[in-house]
């Protein structure tokens, strides 16, 4: 990692904000691109929703890139809006597809480069009121296997699919004792996620440790999506 060029889009807080500390610690160059101010790398202010990356302030090759904006929006189906449902799909995969693309001629010029996306444990096993943001993950995943192949071998691109971690964006979910209890008690595990937890997780498949490995999803949930007890 050291002296590589990684960007991160998100990386203020949360899983992102504890991947950036990862990223700086090994001695690597970051760029953090986010609404709010980031306390590792250099920040640009950036809405992957409304604005389009301007190649000009980032650096001329890219070693890494992880793209981090997500929800968690559960609701049975029948009470879902239209833009709900377009909301998820956009801020967790056409807005990550849209970023690869603006940014894809400075991953090209690096010898070896790797992106890393992020799905849910919720995309491959079905769980009730999570319709939106399975169908929104389940296009990262799709993302993530066709541009395996097609940037195969110079670009990797694999995701993380996290479950229940503790992070803002899970923050309603675990707001007091007896459901971040209730939360743990669903995992082999017996505990929710780390943002350090998933983090690991994305910083490996960044690095040169993972340079035989595309198109795979990684899970990183407590045991949740393999393991019955
Ligand atoms: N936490 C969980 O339980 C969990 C479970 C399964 C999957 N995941 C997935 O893991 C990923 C990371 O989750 P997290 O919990 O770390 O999320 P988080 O706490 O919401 O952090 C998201 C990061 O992305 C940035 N971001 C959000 N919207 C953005 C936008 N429009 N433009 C630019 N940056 C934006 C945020 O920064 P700013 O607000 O400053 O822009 C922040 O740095 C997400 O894709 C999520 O779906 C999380």
């Amino acid at each position: 990692m050291q002296g590589k060029n990684i960007v991160l889009i998100g990386g203020s807080y949360g899983i992102g904000a504890s991947l950036a500390d990862m990223i700086s610690t090994a001695g690597a160059n970051l760029w953090v691109l986010s609404r709010s101010k980031a306390s590792a790398g250099r920040h640009i202010a950036f809405n992957a929703v409304t604005d389009r990356i301007d190649q000009t302030v980032l650096p001329d090759i890219i070693h890494g890139l992880a793209y981090l904006p997500g929800s968690i929006q559960l609701k049975p189906i029948s009470r879902l809006t239209d833009e709900e449902l377009l909301h998820d799909l956009n801020i967790n995969a056409l807005c990550a597809a849209r970023c690869i693309r603006d940014v894809l001629p400075l991953l090209k010029k690096a010898e070896q480069a790797s992106i890393v996306l992020f799905s849910t444990v919720a995309a491959q096993q079905g769980m009730p009121f999570h319709s939106s943001v399975a169908m929104a993950k389940g296009a990262v995943e799709g993302l993530t296997r066709a541009l395996a192949a097609e940037l195969a071998p110079r670009i990797r691109v694999n995701a993380v699919a996290p479950s229940l971690t503790d992070t803002p964006l899970a923050a309603k979910f675990l707001s007091t004792a007896d459901r971040k209890m209730a939360s743990a008690k669903r995992h082999p595990l017996m505990r929710i996620g780390t943002a350090g937890d998933v983090a690991h997780a994305a910083f490996y498949l960044l690095s040169d440790a993972s340079s035989w490995i595309t198109g795979q999803v990684l899970h990183v949930d407590g045991g949740l999506s393999a393991v019955r007890l």
